[in-house]
């Protein structure tokens, strides 16, 4: 069985020994440059541990694994685009040290580039692989069309904004964790129980995102602080706050976020204060705690031996007590 660490330096390594071609450098050299180190890789490695809770043997997964990490570099080259921001893992985002046709480009060549890669999979899971690739590859799209729509309305409910977060984030973990299930050939119920414990630690990765986006320190977080509440994004602190405020704060926080004559810095602090006399943080704390909770008694129904589940359990308290 391999540790968690074991499991990130195999990642680490065969992201490393990925080859492209040289030309046109504009389209592969910002595909090197966002799969350098930097990122977490945590579905990749959630792929290979879900993978490892069935079979000794991983190799079998590592196509996929690779697959699903090319992916989510991808949706973030479009992702900086429509969300306006210039900074990712404390360097220029791929659309701000070239320009956005670029990241667009290499973008697109990327996600095919995983489908590439995926297609090295064992031919007999490869249509199973292939259709769950595509349900999750959708959802994604599907989220952050969800989050672009919320941008411009100002009555997105807790409940609305969770149902597109399961999709923008928590669907990408969750079918990585079944892909890993499909290569080592478990039951279907498994898979999905994997699946689950995916959405759980998803939602609770994305209300850390929120979090860190407004109370994170920038030079760990390695992306610009504040960018949500610029952006005019339904974050889970945003949907918190107004579900929270009475009828005179509610109206307060909306002129804030509206008004076009503030600095983006007193904007950022305005809100932000708004936000602390109503407790949000707290609030915000609790629901990750809730969810990370929820995601570790899922994990207890697997059946299988009680140690092959301790590399999850530890991914998700690696990732509950994240700085970035
Ligand atoms: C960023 O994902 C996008 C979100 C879903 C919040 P990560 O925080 O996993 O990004 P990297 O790959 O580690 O930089
Ligand atoms: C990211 O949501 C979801 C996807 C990239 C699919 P965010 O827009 O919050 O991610 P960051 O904060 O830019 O990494
Ligand atoms: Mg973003
Ligand atoms: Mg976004
Ligand atoms: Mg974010």
């Amino acid at each position: 069985m391999y540790s968690f660490h074991e499991l990130a330096d195999i990642v680490q390594n065969e992201i490393k020994n990925l080859k492209y071609p040289q030309q046109p450098e504009l389209l592969y050299a910002p595909i090197v440059y966002s799969l350098e180190e930097g990122g977490k890789r945590i579905r990749p490695v959630a792929l290979l541990m879900a993978c490892n809770l069935f079979r000794d043997e991983i190799d079998c997964a590592k196509p996929a694994a690779l697959a699903v990490e090319v992916f989510h570099n991808f949706t973030l080259l479009h992702d900086d685009i429509m969300d306006r921001s210039d900074t990712r893992r404390g360097k220029p985002a791929v659309h701000t040290r070239w320009n956005d046709n670029v990241a667009i480009l290499s973008g697109d060549a990327m996600m095919i580039y995983a489908y590439k890669l995926l297609c090295g999979c064992d031919r007999r899971v490869l249509p199973q692989l292939l259709e769950t690739f595509n349900e999750t590859a959708i959802g994604v799209c599907e989220g952050q069309q969800y989050d672009m729509d919320f941008e411009s309305r100002d009555d997105v409910t807790v409940d609305r904004y969770l149902e597109m977060i399961r999709l923008k984030t928590g669907v990408l973990l969750a079918g990585a964790l079944k892909l890993g299930a499909i290569c080592a050939e478990a039951q279907p119920w498994q898979a999905e129980l994997l699946y689950n414990f995916g959405i759980n630690v998803g939602l609770a990765f994305q209300l850390q995102d929120d979090l860190f986006d407004t109370y994170g320190d920038a030079a760990v977080f390695g992306k610009p602080i504040g960018g949500d509440i610029l952006a005019g994004k339904k974050t889970f602190l945003l949907t918190t706050a107004l579900k929270t405020a009475d009828a005179a704060t509610r109206g307060e926080l909306l002129a804030r976020l509206h008004d076009g004559g503030m600095s983006a810095a007193e904007k950022i602090e305005t809100v932000r204060g708004i936000y602390d006399r109503l407790g949000v943080r707290k609030i915000t704390e609790k629901a990750i705690a809730d969810y990370f909770r929820n995601a570790d008694r899922i994990l207890n129904s697997l059946e299988v031996g009680i140690e092959r589940i301790v590399p999850l359990q530890e991914l998700g308290e690696t990732l509950l007590n994240r700085k970035k």
